[in-house]
């Protein structure tokens, strides 16, 4: 038989929480290995979290482990290593399951990260239940990869997307958000942390307001989950995503969390090995969820050790890393605003800690350029949120984006930085 078993909880499971200490920057630092490096013979100043974070000696040792003492495909054999690789790949799933305190762990699916999660929902209940006139709400301050699928879905079916506007702040115009319902609304994506504002969008009564219309709603939490303790049932989202690259997991694997009531009515995204119970050439029954959705070999390595991610994040506590990402916000907030020239894009009142700014007279390209002689790693560009910058005006911006592992001299060489390329430029 081929159907993968849910196994029994490990010993790990009870063991992996190690007890919280207070939250110290400098005794995290010393856990992640690439912040020791020198970059242009400067000490690496890495601000560019929210395209992908660091991972800590405990992430990287766990992965080490796995490929060391406990490698083999999962679910298909009955010898040792198999069945600790399948015992550890479905630990990770409770782990995941208890941080975002998901209902049942089958509701917990293993993607290769935030956009295969999205076209899983496309392919899996966009397909199956839009059709033409149908209408998907989305908001200006998606990532491409909440649009495109979606544009997709509209170009093969015929459905409309209509898009929430926002304020000069970067913040949705929840009124205007409402009057897009009407009886032909069939799905709402919503970022829940703007990738390149640091919005944080009201995402519970979104959900609330698109749930009295009967509409089910797509959470886009990439750039929540690192900075936020995210709670889907008090949420009610019947679909949240998120990637581990952005949570100091490895690349390579994300989570769909979905309803388990509209998870088992979708069909499969991907067919192959693994999501079947049986199959002839006159008919294929599907396996139980999750596995429907994970064909083929997953990626086992990576679920681990984004496992081991999350019971770090767990171990410092995501209220301490929360308080500390928001005394950074505000000290670098308070510090581009003192610097002449520099504007802030996008200043909702609630934000996480992501920061777009412009330089008068100065490309985002050139700032990326040569902040980094001075060893400051920033994203510049469009973000993959071109209508954002289209909004605000902007061909791109310069974007530092900050993890709990950042501290405050670590501004201050940001703003150095950013006084020596206005020299460069004066
Ligand atoms: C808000 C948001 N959504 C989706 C993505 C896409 O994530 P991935 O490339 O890991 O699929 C990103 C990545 O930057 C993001 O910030």
């Amino acid at each position: 038989m081929n159907a993968k078993q849910t196994m029994p909880a490990t010993l790990s499971d009870s063991t992996r929480m190690p007890a919280m200490e207070p939250f110290n920057v400098e005794r995290i630092r010393a856990d992640f290995p690439i912040l020791q490096l020198q970059v242009n013979g400067k000490p690496l100043v890495y601000l560019d979290n929210a395209a992908s974070s660091q991972m800590p000696r405990q992430v990287i040792d766990r992965m080490v482990r796995y490929q060391t003492n406990e490698h083999a495909n999962i679910s298909r054999a009955v010898h040792y290593l198999s069945e600790t690789a399948t015992a550890e790949y479905e630990s990770a799933r409770r782990t995941l399951q208890r941080f975002i305190n998901a209902p049942e762990e089958r509701e917990v699916i293993f993607t290769s990260g935030t956009t295969d999660a999205i076209n899983l929902v496309m392919h899996g209940y966009g397909r199956k239940f839009l059709k033409a006139g149908d209408e998907i709400i989305l908001t200006t301050l998606e990532h491409h990869s909440n649009i495109v699928p979606w544009q997709m879905l509209a170009e093969e079916t015929g459905a409309k997307i209509r898009v929430v506007p926002i304020n000069d702040a970067g913040e949705l115009l929840i009124d205007e958000y409402e009057k897009l319902f009407n009886a032909r609304t069939r799905f709402v994506g919503v970022i829940h942390v703007s990738n390149a504002l640091g919005s944080i969008n009201p995402v519970k009564q979104m959900t609330a307001v698109a749930h009295a219309h009967g509409v089910p709603v797509l959470v886009d939490g990439a750039q929540a989950v690192p900075h936020m303790q995210v709670d889907v049932q008090d949420l009610d989202c019947d679909f949240y995503v998120f990637s581990g690259h952005k949570l100091c997991g490895p690349t390579g694997i994300g989570v769909l969390y979905g309803k388990a009531t509209l998870l088992e009515k979708m069909q499969p995204f991907k067919g192959g090995g693994d999501m079947i119970l049986s199959v002839t050439f006159e008919k294929t029954t599907y396996n139980a969820i999750p596995h429907k959705f994970e064909a083929g070999t997953p990626p086992i390595a990576a679920a681990i050790g984004l496992g081991a991610a999350i019971d770090y994040f767990s171990a410092i506590g995501m209220d301490a890393i929360a308080t500390h990402e928001l005394d950074l916000l505000n000290y670098a907030t308070d510090q581009l605003n003192l610097v002449p020239g520099v504007r802030i894009i996008g200043t909702a009142k609630n934000k996480a800690s992501v920061i777009s700014f412009t330089i008068d007279g100065v490309h985002p390209h050139d700032v990326g350029t040569l902040l980094n002689q001075e060893g400051v790693a920033l994203r510049t560009g469009h973000h993959c949120a071109q209508p954002v910058m289209q909004r605000f005006n902007v061909p791109a911006t310069s974007r530092a984006s900050f993890a709990f592992y950042n501290n405050m001299a670590e501004v201050d060489a940001l703003i150095a930085g950013i006084r020596a390329v206005q020299k460069v430029f004066a």
